[in-house]
């Protein structure tokens, strides 16, 4: 089966005395034993429930992986790939990451016992000579949060085997369709399901995808063992949302490069960061690792923090809101959104500028979003 065809079949069986065509909501706390001497396939929906194995079976077969365990965040998930380390143990995290990776590396890691440090995943060299003796895990993800910079995955994983390194990698803004992390040599792959895998902005969820039994085994005790579950109806939401996941990336993606194409040519915007335009430093990389290079861009607007704040609260079908991956076009500002936990010296050296707009391109018509960028850009005067 082929990717479109995987995401609609896998695991989707007729369902019951019925033979549902879709399975239906298992939205029961626990199912009831035969005898004794017979231990059911599912017995507590904590541990495991028909409508959360469909939906791990669907996410392993499209990331190319054997074991897939959901979660009830894309911050649980990392959470539990964080759990590989034990105290004394050393963590890598790449300068450019999610901020809710980043907190994890500030604020919870550090007080379990576990060093941290950061490397730079544009540079393979780097990260060689961050590692340590007791580094057991490096974390990145591209492309980057919020500059859609784009690292080169297999030459990080190549180091992290040859090093003995765990690597574990963000697939959640390029998405199982556009890029294949397993692939490319990574150990375990995250994912924030409520971003384009979910896709229709109602959920949060998120994801491990790993072909090496142990760990796929360790992030299902994790799960297990603290609970962190997504419900049967979330499960259920996000399976349907992932059945249209080539043809919504595929809209979101030409709808993307239409955008910046636009926005780079406009006067009012002074730098668009796109891994689909030729101007892009990071664009035949992107080219050779990728399906197609994503709906995430970011605009630089103006001089400064007011006259972003201007454009962003002058769209009229775009909306100011945190998140991304969903159908409809959102924009975010950075500082007061994903990394606010990071000072403005810290966002400076990561290359992000007061006067940035991060935008996630949804599947709207193309030229309702073009005209709302023109009025809302008109506010600059
Ligand atoms: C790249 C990335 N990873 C992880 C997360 C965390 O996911 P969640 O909000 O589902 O916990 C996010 C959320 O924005 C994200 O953008």
């Amino acid at each position: 089966m082929r990717f479109a065809t995987k995401a609609i079949r896998v695991g989707q069986n007729p369902d019951g005395d019925y033979r549902a065509v879709v399975n239906p909501i298992y939205q029961t706390s626990t199912f009831s034993w035969q005898s004794l001497a017979e231990v059911p396939p599912v017995d507590y929906t904590r541990c495991a429930n028909p409508n959360r194995h469909i939906l791990e079976q669907v996410i392993a077969s499209l990331e190319g992986g054997s074991f897939c365990t959901v979660f009830a965040s894309g911050m649980a998930a990392i959470t539990a790939a964080g759990s590989l380390a034990r105290a004394g143990d050393h963590v890598l995290v790449a300068s450019d990451i999610y901020g809710g990776t980043y907190r994890l590396k500030e604020k919870v890691w550090p007080l379990q016992g576990i060093e941290c440090s950061e490397f730079d995943a544009r540079d393979p060299a780097s990260l060689e000579a961050a590692i340590r003796p007791n580094t057991r895990l490096a974390i990145f993800e591209s492309p980057t949060n919020p500059i859609l910079r784009v690292v080169d995955v297999a030459a990080l994983a190549e180091t992290c085997r040859r090093r003995g390194v765990l690597s574990v990698f963000d697939n959640t803004f390029a998405s199982p369709y556009l890029q294949s992390p397993l692939a490319l040599g990574v150990d375990l792959v995250v994912h924030s399901n409520t971003k384009y895998i979910n896709g229709h902005s109602d959920v949060v969820g998120g994801a491990t995808v790993t072909n090496d039994p142990e760990l796929g085994q360790a992030m299902f005790e994790w799960l297990k063992m603290t609970g962190a579950a997504p419900s049967p109806f979330d499960c259920w939401l996000t399976l349907r949302g992932l059945k249209t996941l080539e043809v919504r990336m595929e809209r979101h993606c030409s709808n993307a490069r239409r955008l910046a194409e636009h926005l780079e040519r406009h006067p009012r915007v002074r730098r668009v960061h796109y891994p689909g335009l030729a101007s892009h430093p990071d664009h035949e990389l992107a080219r050779r690792q990728m399906r197609d290079f994503g709906a995430m861009l970011a605009i630089e607007v103006g001089h400064s923090a007011e006259e972003a704040a201007r454009v962003a609260e002058g769209f009229r079908v775009v909306q100011l809101a945190e998140s991304l991956g969903g159908v409809e076009s959102l924009v975010a500002y950075p500082p007061l959104m994903s990394h606010a936990s990071m000072s403005e010296e810290e966002r400076l050296a990561r290359g992000i500028p007061p006067n940035l707009l991060r935008i996630s391109v949804g599947i709207e018509d193309p030229d309702d979003l073009i005209e709302d960028f023109e009025q809302a850009l008109a506010r600059l005067g």
